[in-house]
Parts: C-alpha cells; sequence; structure tokens
C-alpha cells in the first residue's frame, strides 16, 4: 500500500489518501511517497506507520535519538528546528483561525537550548523494562537517555536498576543545579539501593505513593535570580529557559500601578515577577502543596506586595474587592470554565495576558474574550521543542 503525504496534521503526523479515507501516518513529511501499514482503522479515517520510503523529502532529517523511530516522546526529530517551528506557526495560524476567526501576527520565541531541555519526565516500569510509550501504543520502548530532558534526569534513567522496581511510574524533576527530586507510584515495596543513587547524582528526596522515604518532598529552583521552592507534585514550566522568556515577556506588558490578579498561579512564578513590577497581585491556585510553595516564595524573595488565595480561581475570580487592571489567565489544557470566562469579563480589567499550552481551548476562549478586547500582542514560545505542543501568550486590551 502506497500513500502520497499531502500535508501535516496537527500532531506532525502525515496526511495521506488511501482508497479514498484519510490516513495518518506517523513520521512522514509533506511531498514523501511512503509504503504503510495500516495499525488502525475507523470508518472515518486509517493510522499508519511507514513501512518503507518511496521517496523522501528534501527536507527530511535524520534525528539524533536512537530512538526515534520507535519512541513516542517526541514527535518532530525527523524535521530541522527550524521547520519545526515553521509546523507549530502554521498549526497554530490554522487552528486561531478555524476556532476563533483570528488573524494575527504571531512573534515567535525560540528555545535557546533544543536538546536536554525539560526539568521533568514521567517514565513506565512494566515487567521490568523502563521508558516512554511506543508511538501510538502502551509498549515500553527501552530508554536510557532521552534528548529533551536535562542530563541530570538523565542520569537517574541511567540508575533504575538500583530502584528494583517491576511495576511503576515515576516522575523524575531536575532543577537548575542538577538537583533531582523522585516521586514513585508502586504497589511494590521496592528497596531502594539510596546510598549507591546518592553517590552518582545529586538526590533530593525520594517520595513514594505520597511518602517522602529519602531526603525532602521539595527542592528551590532559581530563576532570573528568583527563589522559588516546588514541592514534587507542584506544576513548574518544563522549560527553564523558556519560563523566563515568559517572565520577560510579562514585565514588558504590565503597568507600573496595576493591581494584577493571576488566576492558577501555581507556586507564584508569574506573581512574584509581576509583584516586582505592579503596585499589588492576588494569586489563587487550587493544589494545596502549590499555594503554600507560593506563601514561602513569596517570603524567600521578600515580596510582600502579593496575596495567595487556595481555591478554585474560575469560581473565585471575582471575590477581590479591589479594581483589577490586569487578569493573568495560565490555565491547564482545558482553559477557562464557562463560568471563569463570565467571571473575568465581569471584572472588566484593562487588559488579559492568556498563556497557554492548547491553542483549541486558547481559541475557544479567544473567540468570547475579543468581544470585548483587541489583541496587542501574540506570542509562541518553543517550550516543547521537537514536540508537537505549543505555549502562547496573547496580549489582550479592552476596547
Ligand atoms: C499551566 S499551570 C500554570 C501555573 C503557573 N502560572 C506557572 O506558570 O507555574 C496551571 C495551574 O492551574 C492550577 N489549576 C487547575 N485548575 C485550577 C482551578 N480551577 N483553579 C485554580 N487553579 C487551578 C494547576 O494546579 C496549575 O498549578
Amino acid at each position: 500500500m502506497t500513500v502520497k503525504i499531502e500535508k501535516m496534521d496537527h500532531r506532525g503526523r502525515g496526511i495521506g489518501y488511501h482508497d479514498g479515507k484519510i490516513t495518518f501516518v506517523e513520521n512522514a513529511l509533506p511531498d514523501e511517497e511512503v509504503e504503510i501499514s495500516v495499525v488502525k482503522e475507523t470508518a472515518k479515517y486509517k493510522e499508519a506507520a511507514v513501512v518503507n520510503f518511496i521517496s523522501k523529502s528534501s527536507t527530511r532529517t535524520k534525528s539524533k535519538c536512537p530512538y526515534y523511530e520507535e519512541c513516542g516522546g517526541c514527535h518532530l526529530r525527523h524535521m530541522s528546528y527550524d521547520d519545526t517551528l515553521k509546523f507549530k506557526k502554521n498549526k497554530l495560524i490554522e487552528i486561531l483561525s478555524k476556532y476563533a476567526g483570528i488573524e494575527t501576527e504571531i512573534e515567535m520565541i525560540k528555545n535557546k537550548n533544543r536538546d536536554f531541555y525539560r526539568n521533568k519526565v514521567e517514565i513506565h516500569i512494566e515487567n521490568g523494562k523502563a521508558g516512554f510509550y511506543k508511538k501510538g501504543s502502551h509498549e515500553i520502548v527501552e530508554t536510557d537517555r532521552c534528548l529533551n530532558v536535562e542530563e541530570a534526569i538523565n542520569t537517574v534513567m541511567r540508575s533504575l536498576d538500583f530502584f528494583h522496581l517491576t511495576e511503576a511510574n515515576m516522575t523524575i524533576k531536575a532543577n537548575y543545579n542538577g538537583e533531582v527530586i523522585i516521586d514513585i507510584k508502586t504497589e511494590e515495596t521496592p528497596e531502594i539501593e539510596i546510598e549507591v543513587l546518592r553517590n552518582k547524582m545529586k538526590l533530593v528526596g525520594i517520595i513514594l505513593n505520597g511518602q517522602t522515604i529519602f531526603g525532602a518532598d521539595h527542592y528551590i529552583e532559581v530563576l532570573e535570580g528568583m527563589l522559588f521552592k516546588e514541592t514534587y507534585n507542584s506544576f513548574f514550566q518544563v522549560n527553564r529557559y523558556i519560563n523566563e522568556q515568559l517572565f520577560e515577556i510579562l514585565k514588558k506588558h504590565l503597568r507600573e500601578d496595576a493591581t494584577v490578579l493571576d488566576l492558577c498561579c501555581g507556586v507564584g512564578t508569574l506573581s512574584l515577577i509581576a509583584a516586582s513590577k505592579t503596585k499589588k497581585v492576588y494569586g489563587i491556585e487550587i493544589v494545596e502543596n502549590a499555594i503554600r510553595d507560593a506563601i514561602v516564595n513569596a517570603r524567600m524573595n521578600k515580596i510582600d506586595n502579593v496575596e495567595f488565595m487556595l481555591g478554585d480561581a474560575f469560581k473565585n475570580a471575582k471575590m477581590i474587592s479591589e479594581d483589577i487592571d490586569t487578569v493573568i489567565i495560565d490555565p491547564p489544557r482545558s482553559g477557562l470554565s464557562p463560568e471563569g470566562l463570565e467571571n473575568v469579563l465581569s471584572l472588566n480589567p484593562n487588559s488579559i495576558i492568556y498563556i497557554s499550552c492548547d491553542p483549541v481551548t486558547l481559541s475557544r476562549d479567544l473567540k468570547e474574550l475579543i468581544k470585548n478586547y483587541s489583541i496587542q500582542k501574540f506570542y509562541l514560545l518553543d517550550m516543547f521543542s521537537y514536540t508537537y505542543h505549543t505555549e502562547c501568550v496573547c496580549i489582550l486590551n479592552r476596547r
């Protein structure tokens, strides 16, 4: 079976037609002709893998990762870095137009560290095999070095034998200093060789099923000279360099006399950056550990014009009695709830800074917001290099 690839979908797969049915082909580029094997078929579409390249695109790049063909951890390492950025920009243009009718200039912020940029990874251990899931399946690809993650995390991945786990999920995080914190979920009672591990890495803590069995349940991250306590299960942006670019964008678009509301503030990174530039900041976050970290972070950085609140930011957005000049929205992938959107609009802020890792829900929310707000600036940040994921910042001003 052969297919001619016509374009790419939003997940970086090639799109062709086989027997008249739309067919999504992993690892195939526009203009390539490929022999395929179908891995899934429904009434509407087929999903396929390349068996053989009949013709290759002149833009195809050989991946530096030996696991790339199999591993589902990233999606675009068969493209040059600049082509991945073009793909992301085009994807965003299409999504903004389709879901919100928006056409806007997009400023691209590149990732300085294209490899070894992630400070967090989740790996699976099944039948004693450890790694990431294979593309489109739950089969493990055994991996001991991932080009996307920081080397401190790779050191942990190369030391998994000392954990003596056969069935588990593990989240590994690393900070600016290469210190690591490891969160394990398993039904086993592993005899972890902690002393051996301590000799191999800067091990800050191991958390087993929610219990800290070694060291601490948090570490300190440093960004732009500010200190951030980060508990193992608090959210933190995965790319340190791009996170700092995000801070720069924020500072550029905040007014000094502003009162700011940071919805979904996590451990308070954006709130504290905003507080260092503005009159007053309120942050709301639903995860208790994260809001505790945020309060400590304000104290550690000697910032006293910020208040943090635990709760549902979408329900509680209206609880601040002061006039809010700027609302920062940095929600999970699901975007704003209908109630959240209504509450943000009822605050009637002069500006909204909407940060999003999901362009579809961002577009859905922007479609409503642009009835009262105009887009001043739109940024695309390459937070998740060589994957199809995007991070966007949209600056909106009241009309
Ligand atoms: C994309 S993260 C952003 C965190 C923070 N702004 C940062 O840059 O690190 C989204 C955050 O929203 C929180 N969250 C999710 N739903 C929420 C809700 N309904 N109310 C408040 N916070 C929520 C998550 O716990 C997470 O910390």
